[in-house]
């Protein structure tokens, strides 16, 4: 596996070397992207998303704080949103059968908004209690915040050597910029948060996010659980 082995005598027989070599990628960590076809389809959403913000529905930040609202958690359910709601489900069912997730149906647990300064950063988390995970962007201020995912052996690492350079067998994150129309679904246990933007500040970054889950029976000896 050097590239120059090492020999004792550079007369004697080569040394024993190792062939048919392979390479296995172990369990790869899908995330899944695209874009809507339908561009305005994102206009209607932000429109009942300010509404909704205006209203007084949801939490919104302290008055002097950085701008984060956040929609309640349940907006799947808005007539509005159906449209969107309609993509949701006709992809993550596409996923789920790319994953061959036996199940009954599935449906959107939870669908929320933020409408947030361009440049907030967002901490690292993970979504719980849900299979998978996404977004879809509304607005996106010019360079405003990315999504940034990390790989889950990240926080497992005892030892992070240097690297010469960053290639996709050591690289342990991966970003890319906001853009207005694009979905992005994941598993939910992937780690995800936004990173430090640098927008015109009266600009605002609008995201919906939503979860994923099933109905079923998981029939799993010692392990079995049904999800209604
Ligand atoms: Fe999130």
């Amino acid at each position: 596996m050097l590239d120059r082995p090492y020999r004792v005598n550079p007369t004697a027989a080569a040394p024993v070397a190792l062939t048919d070599k392979q390479m296995f990628m172990l369990f790869p960590t899908p995330l899944f992207m695209g874009k809507v076809s339908d561009i305005s389809l994102c206009d209607r959403v932000e429109t009942k998303l300010r509404d909704l913000k205006n209203s007084g529905v949801g939490h919104s930040s302290p008055e002097g704080a950085v701008l984060a609202y956040m929609s309640p958690d349940d907006i799947q359910t808005l007539p509005e949103m159906k449209e969107l709601v309609d993509v949701i489900m006709r992809e993550s069912g596409q996923i789920l059968d790319a994953l061959a997730v036996k199940r009954d149906s599935h449906y959107i647990s939870n669908m929320w908004a933020n409408i947030a300064n361009p440049n907030r950063r967002h901490h690292l988390h993970i979504h719980p209690n849900c299979l998978l995970s996404g977004i879809i962007y509304i607005a996106t201020p010019k360079r405003c915040g990315q999504t940034l995912f990390v790989s889950p052996r990240l926080l497992s690492k005892g030892l992070e050597p240097t690297y010469t350079q960053k290639n996709e067998l050591n690289a342990d994150v991966f970003s890319f910029p906001a853009e207005k129309g694009r979905m992005v679904m994941w598993p939910a246990h992937l780690p995800h948060g936004v990173e430090q933007g640098a927008a015109e500040e009266a600009d605002e970054r609008i995201v919906v996010a939503f979860n994923i889950m099933i109905r079923g029976k998981i029939e799993q000896h010692t392990a079995q659980l049904s999800l209604l």
